[in-house]
């Protein structure tokens, strides 16, 4: 270990226990300060009215999305609920919800979210600028072939473990744009395959994801047509997951579940480098204040945002560096370095992060399947075991719980049968 940083880390107790790849949870005391964000709602309602621009051509290009609008239910899992009181012997009050993002239209996982936002965004502005495009036109012209060949002249690139790049290469491929996926080692095949047969060049990497992110940058740089969705900096993307508070917001109150200073709302959400609970969480925390308590989930192996967070370090720190190996069966969340700008953001944002072993991933995993029917790939799973590391706070009677689930829709048969017998 450097100096520096054993320096850094000689007086955080949660150091050994991280070490030995222990369950742990970090409890964040700035969490509910005064902070000024390069960022603001009004970013996020600006991100809302342009994802309704587009219902229109989304609806047209994705018949499956019956209005367009990328969104998925928030739904209460009481068999869920009742199989963890048993497990593990406990009580919770309060309703057990599920954000049910692994059942996201066109990609099956949160990154649809803020991927496809950026991937539209792009795309609107270079037809606006080229005089094909303005903000009153239908949108669905841009399924027309006229703009697929206009796209064609653009090049997409991103880095990702899996998810990002399966949202960003199936839009931009459908949008015409030519785009690169840079996979890193952790990525499953499947999803680099579903990519090719869209017409995505898929590049595989033998490294984490930082380096598939670095070698995307690095394509992008060289070539002025390519725009490289950055994972660890992008606004864009911040801004795309961030509307998700607005639409839990309007759930919730559909269905008359109260977030407020009697009713709090334990909010967890699984976590790799940051980008989509952190867009997430910064939306629900302008919305609901002190109301709201926000825990990140991660790997043991893979607790990158806790440690970048805890240490004050934030990218500077790699999990390597307290001889952890940042493998682990939830590819989404195995990333070793946080992103900066999103540590920097969370610092009074999240209550605490914590981490949670893969054998309870496909525990829960198994569980969700037999109990609700519903499958979530194994990532997905990392924010249930935040009711069990909160065990003492969420026994406050009105407190709801909302588990975010991240991913699934689009694992095939062969993986769900692989995961369940796990
Ligand atoms: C299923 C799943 N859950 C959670 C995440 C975490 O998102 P982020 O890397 O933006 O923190 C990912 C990222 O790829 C994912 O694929």
């Amino acid at each position: 270990m450097h100096n520096s940083f054993e320096k850094r880390l000689e007086n955080l107790p949660l150091i050994p226990s991280l070490q030995r790849a222990e369950p742990v949870i970090w409890f964040n005391d700035q969490v509910n300060n005064e902070q000024s964000f390069p960022f603001s709602m009004a970013m996020v309602y600006e991100a809302e009215a342009r994802l309704k621009r587009f219902a229109p051509y989304l609806q047209d290009a994705f018949p499956e999305i019956q209005d367009g609008i990328i969104e998925s239910p928030i739904i209460e899992v009481e068999q869920m609920k009742a199989y963890l009181e048993n497990a593990y012997a406990t009580k919770i009050e309060g309703k057990l919800l599920l954000k049910c993002d692994h059942a996201l239209p066109i990609a099956g996982s949160v990154k649809a979210r803020g991927g496809i936002y950026e991937i539209l965004k792009h795309a609107e502005s270079l037809a606006i600028e080229h005089g094909l495009l303005s903000k009153e036109d239908d949108y669905r012209k841009l399924h027309d072939d006229r703009f697929r060949q206009f796209f064609q002249n653009y090049k997409i690139a991103v880095g990702s473990t899996g998810n990002l790049g399966l949202s960003i290469g199936i839009i931009s491929a459908k949008l015409g744009f030519h785009v690169t996926v840079h996979m890193s080692m952790d990525a499953k095949e499947w999803k680099k395959q579903l990519l090719r047969d869209l017409g995505v060049t898929v590049i595989e990497y033998e490294a984490d994801y930082s380096e598939a992110v670095k070698q995307g940058r690095l394509e992008a740089e060289q070539d002025a047509t390519c725009h490289f969705v950055d994972d660890e900096n992008s606004l864009d993307l911040f801004a795309g997951y961030a509307v998700a508070a607005l639409r839990v917001k309007a759930q919730l109150e559909a269905q008359n579940i109260a977030v407020d200073e009697e009713h709090p709302l334990f909010v967890y959400i699984p976590c790799g480098v940051g980008g989509a609970p952190g867009g997430i969480s910064y939306g629900l925390k302008q919305l609901y204040g002190q109301n709201v308590h926000i825990f990140f989930a991660e790997p043991t192996q893979s607790p990158c945002m806790l440690l970048g967070m805890m240490t004050g370090l934030h990218d500077e720190i790699d999990v390597a560096q307290i001889g952890l190996t940042n493998e682990t069966e939830a590819d989404g969340l195995a990333v070793g370095r946080a992103s900066k700008f999103v540590g920097a953001q969370m610092e009074t944002i999240v209550s605490g992060c914590y981490t949670v072993k893969d054998a309870f991933l496909f525990e829960s995993l198994r569980e969700m399947y037999k109990r609700e029917h519903i499958f979530m790939e194994p990532s997905a799973h990392a924010g249930f075991f935040g009711l069990i590391q909160l065990v003492d706070t969420y026994s406050q009677k009105n407190a709801n719980h909302l588990v975010w689930s991240t991913g699934g829709n689009l694992v095939p048969n062969e993986w769900r049968t692989h995961y369940l017998q796990k």
